[in-house]
């Protein structure tokens, strides 16, 4: 297994934590990096302007915690907007990484020419690019692109050498277009194309739910690292199976019980780190997801959705752990 290195940065696993708005907070970050097989998580998107007017709900996201590194914070923007000056302040707090986001598809970022919007101009955004780099005093700038805007229009290429001629030392690649959004499968043979573009490190993502489907991904397109991000809200230890996957190590068979103790575990991180009115948010959200790999569950997943209050929750999980149903139906093939 070869190790990344982004700029100075070595990673201890080419398995990282994808950046999620609404997804990947300090608490989920935590518990994946608490399994193990984490190379380097990445926050949610942080918009660059609010960064630098000081909004506290978006400068608190970017709060590094000692037990939280590698830390890859992404900021968004538009040329005009204050990139440089917010790449500067995450690295007064002590990120690892800035990464740029080039790959949102979303209207809210996009309609202010930030996100994928930056894939259409490479000229401009390998400027902007430079300006980031040269602001954020040695730390390795990366950027998150798409392979284009639209399937006439796959820029990726280009723009990725562009952006390594300015500095920047990572590039990951998400193999879908804007246009796309989620929908199809990714297509590794456009990452594979960014790979033979440049020489710093590239990061593959898209579709990546197994220790199988990440092999795949490094063979067909000679990405350095992978990248996981939805499958992660299923399977939080997803960066686990990938790491001991590569380096020959023995799989981890997990039991229902031990999948409870997971989400009981992310239910105390979320209460410790952002208190209750988020933890029922979340944990109510998600178990859905997290059901869909403990077999049969569906009284567990009614108590857990009509809880009204953390102790219900803890108390629907607890009341499961050890529950007469048959261990195999935990190890369902992945989805
Ligand atoms: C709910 C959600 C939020 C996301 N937020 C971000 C984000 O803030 N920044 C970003 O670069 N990508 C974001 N993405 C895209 C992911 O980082 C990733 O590129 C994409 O989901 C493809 O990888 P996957 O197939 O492993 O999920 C988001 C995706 C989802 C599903």
């Amino acid at each position: 297994m070869a190790q990344v290195k982004i700029g100075h940065v070595k990673l201890d696993s080419p398995v990282l934590l994808a950046p999620m708005a609404g997804i990947t907070d300090l608490p989920f970050r935590l518990l994946c990096r608490e399994i193990g097989g984490v190379g380097l998580a990445g926050s949610e998107l942080l918009n660059s302007r609010a960064i630098v007017l000081g909004i506290p709900a978006v400068r608190e996201k970017a709060k590094l915690h000692p037990d939280d590194r590698p830390l890859s914070v992404q900021v968004y923007g538009n040329v005009e907007d204050p990139l440089p000056q917010a790449g500067a302040w995450a690295v007064t707090q002590g990120a690892t990484v800035i990464d740029i986001n080039m790959g949102c598809p979303v209207d809210k970022v996009c309609k202010k020419n930030g996100g994928s919007l930056l894939l259409k101009t490479p000229g401009r955004t390998a400027n902007l690019a430079k300006q980031i780099v040269d602001a954020c005093d040695g730390v390795p700038v990366t950027a998150k692109v798409r392979l284009g805007w639209g399937a006439n229009e796959l820029t990726a290429p280009d723009l990725a050498k562009r952006l390594e001629d300015s500095g920047i030392q990572a590039v990951t690649v998400h193999g879908r277009t804007t246009s796309q959004k989620f929908s199809g499968s990714a297509c590794l043979d456009g990452i594979a194309r960014v790979v033979e573009a440049v020489s710093i490190p590239v990061i593959g993502n898209g579709d990546i739910h197994s220790p199988e489907t990440a092999q795949h991904m490094f063979e067909h397109t000679k990405c350095a690292g992978v990248m996981v991000g939805r499958h992660s809200m299923k399977e939080p230890w997803i960066f686990q199976d990938i790491t001991k996957s590569l380096r020959g190590e023995s799989p981890v068979f997990r039991t229902r019980n031990d999948k409870i103790k997971i989400i009981l575990r992310h239910l105390e991180l979320i209460l410790e780190h952002r208190g209750e009115r988020s933890a029922l948010h979340c944990i109510t959200n998600r178990i859905a997801l997290y059901g869909r790999t403990l077999g049969h569950i569906k009284p567990l997943k009614e108590r857990v959705r009509l809880a009204k209050n953390a102790d219900e929750i803890r108390a629907a999980l607890e009341a499961w752990l050890g529950a007469d149903v048959a261990e195999e139906l935990c190890f369902a093939p992945r989805a």
